[in-house]
């Protein structure tokens, strides 16, 4: 694309304030404009940035540097090569060189038959090579790196492409206010793990928690495919008219794997057979949770659940922050949670769960780090002993003489952060062993592990606000050698992460709240650098591990920072909101986004984390939490309480969420194993049903529950009425307006007053296992089943229900121990026909399926016959109820 054309602009200085000499000195061109709105890149690379082709040997492809303009963040590789292969229908295109860094990441890279296969074609103009991905079915080119710019150096790498339309999802982690990706404008958006709150006020392109190089893009005639560039170095993307995206990551290579789809579920599907499908979470951990950051001492806990079970709140699992810990040590419990055992051992007895935070860095000081010491466990490290701040180290007697580089988190004094890229295992065991130690006292049940960016408090700031507090009264902050000797902690081009800190460019480095990337893992065998994003991911593994070992129960993790193949060992949190409806909207679309990327078990601190929460804003949010799998009401410190018995209209608002969800938990439960065995999503976006349906692309705050639940919450301040879309279904209210009646498909507008039930709708063709639901999972389990029968317009329903018991450990689907019903219905003139069949058999007690609810039957009970697996049941005046104004039958009697 040259000066005088149209097109997308490849910038050249995406570092901040570029001007016209800098840019010139680049060998680029300088070209203002007049709008400044869409972000146009003032600074933009000459045509023929690349390679050309030097030779070709089957599907290797050697490339050499070509005469067009150089990088100017290092020295380009002479010689790079491309290799393409297929595993099953998934293409792989990996550019780069032997013996660089490759993630340590073990996925599975299975793969799913598919119909649709995906060539890799190469073309060059001069001396410009660029190459191709074409759909062979329908030959639409879906990737396309003609747009220029391929880049290879060591701490840069650069590739760009066009897409074949705008509709675009995914990349993570940032807070999105749109599922559907904008491409009217440039936009980059930042991928480094950091220990950084969302902000959904503004648009806002931060990195946050975790990195997700992978997006899914629907073409033009309604196929999806996916790709996923497996790098796990700081990087970013750059969305771009045309449309475009330019990728950027400053190490490792470019590992790019391209899923045909040939349906956004596939997609999804292919990706997970890929990087590994999400672990089935403990039935009890798809109840709510009740948490915050700052209980005064056990006193408050007990207060507060006891408060929202008194008044009737469905309510599963008691969440402990940090302030359970004794000065924030983990393994340890506080003076003021003395009896913290007892109680645990009560709300045992309540059918309750206890989930307790664990950091993962530990104090330097303290007996569960001389046992680590003991163990042989590792740490993260220095490179060499000159760099260690030995001034600090001698503080630390059983740190001194090592190279283990601490800083400072939660505790008084400074810590050490487990390495669990340990290829010996030791940290792993030692892990294992203090949650073995602590589970001893404390019989917790799942695990929260937080900080795992791992976040590190001051780095590289002379005087951080947090050493002012009490708390820390002299602890020393970490400082990385930035000087310019170091090229990790100061590499030629550091990212977005850097360039755009929170709008903030003075005191940014890419260790900024995190560790030094010059530090080492694995006794020196990675650079941090190169790891760091991986820290997350690696913790979770040794962490869900330690959960089975020490309970011998499948629980639930649920993580802070995530990177691909996380969704198997633990679900995530969307981190550190505030209590906005800007907050609500973006997690609305957060949770759709992370069943993406594999992570079906998330939601979002309900009610808001930071700031005040508010009565109607905590009880919208309250409704719509109560349809993410992953539902925990989670305040901050010194913020008042927020749980749903403040208000007596928000406990009301909250009841009625919670009992609904609590009566659809086999349903939901079902999705979660669904997801588990084949990598399907449980809260996926509404266009993954209608892929041709062009008005559902960018629906980011509705969403489907499954393939049958449409769930519309109340997002905005002072709605009483929610515009929402149906699509071309048969549609039957679930909530509290018309209840069960036929809602034709369209625009439509509905009441939604705080008094109600969030709008709900089911699909017309479903049958939905659910049961009377109480106020635990566990109770709830050995209630009556009941199954609710929406029909579409042939008359016509099916369904399924997998049920186990709940906790075991699922190692394999294939010798689990589970039921699995499939149900059918058929509705004709002359009679109604319901087929139950049980397709697997498991040993778990059943309870009995006692209610069956139908909509849209035809004509009271007495006037048609009603078969049940072929045998006719006495549907009575006195077993059934029936309205005919919305044509629901009721049949309350014991069939199965
Ligand atoms: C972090 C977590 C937050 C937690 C707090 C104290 O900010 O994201 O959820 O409450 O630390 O542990």
């Amino acid at each position: 694309i040259g000066l005088c054309e149209a097109g997308p602009r490849i910038n050249c200085y995406p570092e901040p304030s570029a001007n016209q000499n800098l840019c010139e000195s680049r060998g680029c061109i300088w070209g203002p404009t007049q709008d400044t709105s869409d972000g146009t890149p003032w600074c933009y690379f000459k045509d023929g940035v690349g390679y050309n082709l030097a030779s070709q040997n089957g599907s290797t492809y050697n490339l050499r540097k070509n005469n067009g303009p150089k990088n100017p963040w290092g020295e380009d590789f002479q010689n790079i090569q491309i290799r393409t292969s297929t595993i099953g229908s998934v293409l792989n295109v990996k550019i780069g060189l032997d013996g660089r860094y490759e993630p340590p990441v073990d996925f599975p890279r299975a793969t799913l038959a598919s119909s649709e296969t995906l060539s890799f074609t190469t073309a060059s103009s001069d001396d410009l090579f660029w190459f191709s991905v074409i759909r062979n079915s329908t030959n639409r080119k879906i990737f396309d790196t003609s747009l220029g710019g391929l880049i290879f150096s060591d701490q840069f790498l650069q590739l760009s492409t066009y897409l074949p339309s705008e509709n675009m999802y995914g990349w993570g982690e940032n807070a999105h206010q749109s599922l559907k990706h904008n491409f009217s404008r440039y936009l980059t958006w930042g991928m480094l793990a950091r220990d950084q709150p969302p902000n959904s006020l503004n648009l806002d392109t931060m990195n946050l928690y975790g990195v997700h190089p992978f997006y899914m893009c629907l073409e033009p005639d309604g196929n999806a495919h996916g790709v996923f560039i497996f790098n796990s170095n700081p990087q970013e993307v750059t969305t771009a008219p045309g449309p475009s995206l330019i990728y950027r990551t400053i190490g490792g290579n470019l590992d790019i794997y391209f899923f045909p789809g040939p349906t956004p579920a596939l997609v999804t599907q292919q990706y997970l057979e890929f990087i590994g499908k999400p672990f089935l979470p403990a039935y009890w951990a798809l109840g709510y949770q009740l948490s915050r950051y700052g209980y005064s001492g056990l006193d408050e806990m007990k207060q507060r659940v006891g408060a929202v079970r008194d008044a009737g709140i469905p309510l599963d699992i008691a969440v402990s922050d940090i302030d359970y810990m004794n000065r924030y040590k983990d393994f340890s419990t506080n003076d003021k949670w003395s009896g913290f055992e007892d109680y645990v051992n009560q709300m045992h007895g309540w059918n309750m769960k206890l989930i307790p935070i664990f950091d993962p860095a530990v104090e330097a000081d303290y007996l569960p780090f001389q046992r680590a010491q003991s163990f042989g466990a590792k740490f993260i490290e220095w490179e060499t002993y000159s760099q260690v701040q030995t001034d600090i180290q001698k503080l630390y007697p059983m740190a001194n003489k090592t190279k283990i580089m601490l800083g400072v988190v939660w505790p008084d004094n400074h810590v050490a952060f487990p390495d669990f890229l340990d290829s010996t295992g030791r940290t792993q065991a030692w892990w294992r062993t203090e949650l073995e130690l602590y589970h001893s006292k404390l019989t917790f049940d799942g695990i929260w592990i937080d900080m795992n960016e791992p976040a590190n408090f001051g780095t590289n700031e002379q005087h951080p606000w947090y050493f002012d507090s009490a708390d820390h009264p002299d602890d020393a902050p970490l400082f990385c050698p930035t000087n310019g000797s170091n090229r990790w902690d100061l590499p030629p081009y550091q990212t977005h992460a850097v360039y755009y800190y929170g709008g903030n460019q003075n005191n940014a480095y890419l260790s900024s709240k995190t560790l030094c990337l010059a530090g080492v893992q694995n006794n020196g065998s990675y650079r941090f650098y190169d790891t760091k994003n991986l820290y997350g991911l690696t913790e979770a593994i040794s962490t869900q591990q330690a959960l089975l070992d020490v309970t011998g129960k499948r629980g639930a993790v649920v993580s802070r920072s995530t990177f691909p193949s996380a969704g198997r060992y633990a679900g995530h949190w969307l981190g550190d909101n505030t209590a906005r409806w800007e907050d609500l909207r973006t997690s609305v679309i957060g949770a759709q986004e992370f069943n993406l990327f594999g992570i079906p078990y998330v939601g979002s601190d309900v009610c808001g984390f930071l700031g005040t929460s508010n009565e109607e804003l905590c009880l919208r949010w309250q409704q719509m939490g109560a349809f993410h799998s992953f539902f925990r009401n989670h305040n901050t410190l010194r913020e008042p309480a927020q749980d749903p018995a403040v208000w007596p209209s928000v406990a009301a608002a909250t009841k009625t969420a919670n009992l609904f969800r609590y009566q659809y938990l086999p349903y939901l439960f079902s999705l979660h194993f669904q997801a588990s065995q084949s990598g399907l999503t449980v809260v996926r976006p509404v266009l993954f049903e209608y892929p041709s349906d062009s008005a559902t692309f960018d629906l980011g705050y509705q969403f489907m529950w499954g393939s049958n639940i449409m769930v519309a919450p109340v997002v905005y301040q002072g709605a009483v009425t929610t515009n929402l879309y149906l699509p071309n279904d048969v549609w039957y209210s679930l909530f509290n307006y018309m209840y069960g009646s036929r809602i034709d498909p369209g625009y439509i507008t509905v009441p939604s007053p705080t008094t109600s039930r969030i709008p709900v709708f089911v699909r017309g063709g479903s049958a939905i296992p659910r049961q009377t639901p109480t106020t635990t999972t566990t109770m709830s389990r050995f209630n009556p089943f009941e199954l609710l029968i929406a029909p579409c317009q042939l008359g016509k329903a099916v369904g399924v229900l997998y049920w186990d018991d709940g906790q075991r450990i699922v190692d394999s689907f294939d010798t689990h121990d589970y039921h699995q019903f499939d149900f059918n219905f058929v509705s004709t003139s002359s009679d109604a026909q319901l087929t139950i069949t049980r397709t697997r058999k498991g040993s778990v007690t059943l309870p009995t399926l006692d209610i069956i609810e139908i909509f849209n039957y035809p004509s009271p009970p007495n006037f048609r016959s009603f078969l049940l697996n072929g045998k006719s049941v006495n549907v009575n005046v006195q077993s059934s109820t029936y309205s005919g104004i919305t044509k629901t039958l009721y049949i309350s009697t014991q069939f199965l």
